[in-house]
């Protein structure tokens, strides 16, 4: 279902929408020039934003997910409560398995994720949808 990504009463998601949209394009992926933006809200409201950073050594590149998180750790967020990636590809965009493993290590089972491109939310999701039965920080048990 596609979401409107204007208005009031969104729960924030314009907000979202647009850090996101807007990061992406600062993005540096000349590699495969896919271009992803992600923005999150922590549990005090702020948003962070992140887009993919990639490398000529190819594998040392970092995604948009990985850039908002390190963003919301460094200003002193430690929870995600919903984000929110952007891009234009051929079908959803949603977090590649190793972004769904980082944004769990910050969120709940009902955490939403939301996948976006130019034409506003495509689809949303919860964490628990994207990574079931996951491992995550209470799993070691300390
Ligand atoms: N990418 C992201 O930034 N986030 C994702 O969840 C999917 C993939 C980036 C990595 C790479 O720079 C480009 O998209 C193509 O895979």
């Amino acid at each position: 279902m596609r979401a409107a990504v204007s208005g009031q009463g969104d729960d924030g998601l314009t907000a979202l929408f647009e850090a996101a949209r807007t990061v992406r394009a600062r993005a540096h992926a000349p590699y495969s020039r896919f271009r992803v933006g992600a923005a999150l809200r922590d549990e005090r409201g702020v948003i962070h934003a992140g887009c993919n950073v990639e490398n000529a050594a190819y594998p040392v590149g970092t995604c948009a997910e990985a850039g908002a998180i390190a963003a919301m750790i460094a200003a002193g967020g430690r929870h995600i409560a919903a984000i929110l990636v952007y891009g234009d590809g051929a079908g959803l965009v949603t977090p590649c398995g190793a972004c769904r493993q980082r944004i769990r290590e910050f969120a709940r089972p009902d955490t939403p994720i939301h996948a976006a491109g130019p034409d506003g939310i495509a689809k949303s999701f919860t964490l628990a949808e994207l990574l079931p039965e996951s491992f995550g920080p209470e799993t070691l048990g300390e």
